[in-house]
């Protein structure tokens, strides 16, 4: 059985071998050697933990492993219900299906506000950059559609105040994957408008349901999810282990790192 596996277009990203401890499993004492054998083996330089805040028991031996928590996440969850916003304009715009062109420009200011929020941001063993130009990437991505499938912006085209991204999980299903407010226009209803006439517009595509991952320190954004009708599902801790040396893994990303 393998526990960890290596995210590919994450490696290319920041230069080393980085990878994530399988989707479910729990570090224990009866597994952490293999795990352990497995990250020398396939030599990763930057590991991905997310574990349930359900498990406590194990936490002395995550960190004898090298793991740093760097986040503490919520998954949310809305059921799609006929609750669509009523009648009226949709202020919301779809750029991969017919909107407006967008300035490019002006949603990359928004993405690198977005990064401060992110776990990458948090990692005192990246370089400040390294979390601003992952977002950029994601950014690029999205509107391309490689990592998007419904990319909503709300605003001026040449100066948008805001964009919500979704990723399609199931049939029925997306993920909110990116959403962010220019910092001048937050706090005045422009999150919740768009999440709302963004979950609409899903709702008449077919969509059921949407799921939302985010920080539990993020404040601003559980008020917005909670206003639109999401309800707490899981919460997790997220962990980053760093485990080469800065000459063996490049120094694109790195701000120092510790030898395990
Ligand atoms: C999260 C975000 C999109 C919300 O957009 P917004 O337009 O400011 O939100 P709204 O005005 O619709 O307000 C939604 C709720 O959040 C509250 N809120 C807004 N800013 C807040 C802040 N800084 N701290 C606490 N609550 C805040 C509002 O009061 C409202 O709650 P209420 O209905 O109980 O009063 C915006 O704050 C943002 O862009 N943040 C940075 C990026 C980010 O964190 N994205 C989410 C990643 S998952």
């Amino acid at each position: 059985m393998s526990y960890v596996s290596v995210l590919k277009w994450d490696s290319g990203f920041f230069g080393r071998v980085t990878a994530r401890i399988r989707k479910g499993v729990v570090v224990t004492p009866a597994n952490s050697r293999r795990i352990g054998d497995e990250i020398r083996r396939k030599r990763v330089a930057f590991l991905y933990y997310f574990q349930s805040v359900g498990h406590l028991d194990n936490l002395g031996l995550v960190l004898k492993m090298g793991l740093r928590p760097v986040d503490v996440t919520a998954v949310l969850r809305k059921e799609l219900a006929a609750d669509a916003p009523g009648a009226g304009p949709l202020e919301v715009r779809d750029i991969l299906r017919g909107g407006p062109s967008v300035r490019l420009g002006a949603l990359k200011d928004l993405a690198r506000e977005l990064s401060r929020e992110s776990r990458f941001h948090a990692d005192r063993e990246l370089e400040r950059s390294a979390a601003v130009r992952l977002y950029e990437s994601w950014l690029d991505r999205a509107v391309s559609g490689t990592y998007a499938d419904f990319f909503f912006v709300i605003g001026p085209s040449e100066a948008p105040k805001g964009f919500v991204v979704y990723r399609t999980t199931g049939a029925r299903e997306v993920e909110l994957s990116l959403l962010v407010v220019m910092k001048h226009a937050r706090g005045r209803g422009l999150g919740r408008k768009m999440i709302e006439q963004s979950l609409g517009e899903l709702r008449r595509r077919g969509f059921r349901r949407c799921l939302v991952r985010t920080q539990l320190r993020n404040t601003a954004a559980l008020n917005a999810y909670e206003f639109c009708g999401f309800k707490f599902q899981e919460a997790s801790f997220v962990f980053h282990g760093h485990y080469a040396s800065r000459a063996a893994s490049g120094p694109r990303a790195l701000r120092s790192s510790r030898q395990t």
